[in-house]
C-alpha cells in the first residue's frame, strides 16, 4: 500500500471520528464498527435499546462523510413500493412517471426492520445486494455508496418479523450500542439540555463534511490494499467451521461470514493505520460478524448462554497463528 494513501485514509478517518464525536459522546466502539461497514462497502444491523444514539450515529456519519441520508420507519402495513418508489400516471404529461420511494439515498436507516413484514423486508435485502431496484419491470441503479443500517430493538420482540438467517447474513455486522457510562451520560445531559431534535443536535454541533460527494468511493478503494497472510485467511476460516462443531451453537455460521472476517479485518487493520491485518483484527471483529449469524441450541439458552459466550469459546478453541 503506497504510504500516502494510508495517510491519506488515517487522515479521513480521524477527522471524520472528530466530527462523529462533536455529537454522539463515547460510542468509541460503534463507530468503529460502523466505519468499517462504511468502508467495505457493506451494510450492519444496530442493535440497542431506545436512546442510545442509533438515529443520531447514522445521521452523523452521514454528515460527515458528505452522504445524502434518509430514514425509512419500518411498520406492519409497510408495501415494497413504499420504500421502493412507484410509476404514477401524469394526466398533463400524458405519460407514467417515477416517483422514487425512499430508497434512492446514500445511508439509509431502515428503522425497526423487523416490525414490516417478509415482502417488504426482502424489497430493502435484494436493493442491498445488488444496489438497484426494479420497480414495474424497470430496473433502477442506486448509488454505489448505499449503506442500509437497520435497527433492531432487542426488548420489543412481540408483534414482530424477525429477520429470517438467510438474511441475517446480508449483513457485514451487527453493530451493538449498549448503555452510556455514567460519566458519559451525566456529559450527555449536560450537553442536550434543552435541544434534542437529531438535525439540531447535528446544527448545534456543526458537524462538517470531511469528504465531498463521490470521494468514499476513492477512500473504499484503499482497503483493497491492506495484505492478509494466508495462515491467517485459514484462521478465519477455522473460526467459522469451529462455529458448526461448537456444542452451544445449533447452526453455525455460513459461507459469507468468512468474508466477512476477511473483508472487515482488513478495514480494522487500517483504521489502525497499519497494512497488513494481525489476529487481534480479527479476533475484534469476530463476534460483531459472528453473532447474528449463529442460532444456539434451546438447551443453551435455557441455561442462559449468550450469543457473545458461543463466539467467545469458538475463539478460544482455534489455534491463533503466529
Ligand atoms: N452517546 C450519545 N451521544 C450523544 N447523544 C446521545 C447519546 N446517547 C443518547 N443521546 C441523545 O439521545 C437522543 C436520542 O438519540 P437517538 O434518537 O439517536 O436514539 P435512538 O437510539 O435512535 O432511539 P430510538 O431507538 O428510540 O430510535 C439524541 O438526540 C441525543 O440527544
Ligand atoms: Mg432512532
Amino acid at each position: 500500500m503506497a504510504a500516502e494513501n494510508l495517510d491519506y485514509l488515517k487522515d479521513v478517518l480521524a477527522r471524520t471520528r472528530g466530527e462523529v464525536g462533536k455529537v454522539i459522546i463515547g460510542q468509541e466502539d460503534a463507530i468503529s464498527m460502523a466505519l468499517i461497514a462504511i468502508m467495505t462497502g457493506q451494510h450492519a444491523l444496530i442493535e440497542g435499546v431506545p436512546g442510545v444514539a442509533k438515529t443520531l450515529l447514522v445521521r452523523a456519519l452521514a454528515r460527515a462523510l458528505g452522504c445524502e441520508f434518509n430514514r425509512i420507519q419500518f411498520t406492519p402495513d409497510l408495501m415494497p413500493a413504499d420504500i421502493t418508489g412507484t410509476n404514477v400516471f401524469n394526466l398533463r404529461d400524458n405519460e407514467f412517471k417515477l416517483v422514487r420511494g425512499p430508497i434512492f439515498t446514500e445511508f439509509l436507516l431502515a428503522d425497526e426492520i423487523n416490525r414490516a413484514p417478509a415482502k417488504t423486508q426482502s424489497a430493502l435485502l435484494q436493493a442491498m445486494q445488488e444496489r438497484c431496484v426494479t420497480i414495474d419491470r424497470d430496473t433502477h441503479t442506486l448509488s454505489p455508496n448505499f449503506t442500509v443500517f437497520a435497527t433492531q430493538n432487542p426488548i420489543e420482540y412481540e408483534g414482530t418479523y424477525p429477520l429470517p438467517e438467510a438474511q441475517k447474513d446480508r449483513f457485514l455486522f451487527k453493530i451493538r450500542m449498549g448503555y452510556p457510562s455514567r460519566e458519559h451520560e451525566t456529559g450527555l445531559a449536560l450537553r442536550m439540555l434543552g435541544c434534542d431534535a437529531p438535525e439540531a443536535v447535528l446544527e448545534r454541533h456543526a458537524v462538517q463534511p470531511v469528504l465531498s460527494a463521490g470521494e468514499l468511493e476513492r477512500v473504499r478503494g484503499i482497503f483493497q490494499a491492506v495484505t492478509v497472510r494466508e495462515e491467517l485467511v485459514s484462521y478465519m476460516v477455522d473460526i467459522v467451521r469451529t462455529t458448526r462443531e461448537e456444542d452451544m451453537i445449533l447452526v453455525g455460521a455460513g459461507p459469507r461470514a468468512t468474508q466477512a472476517l476477511l473483508l472487515s479485518s482488513r478495514a480494522h487493520a487500517a483504521l489502525a493505520a497499519r497494512d497488513f491485518v494481525t489476529p487481534d483484527d480479527v479476533k475484534a471483529v469476530a463476534p460483531a460478524v459472528l453473532e447474528h449469524r449463529i442460532v444456539l441450541r434451546p438447551e443453551s439458552e435455557i441455561e442462559g448462554v449468550t450469543v457473545g459466550e458461543a463466539v467467545a469459546r469458538v475463539l478460544q478453541g482455534v489455534a491463533v497463528p503466529r
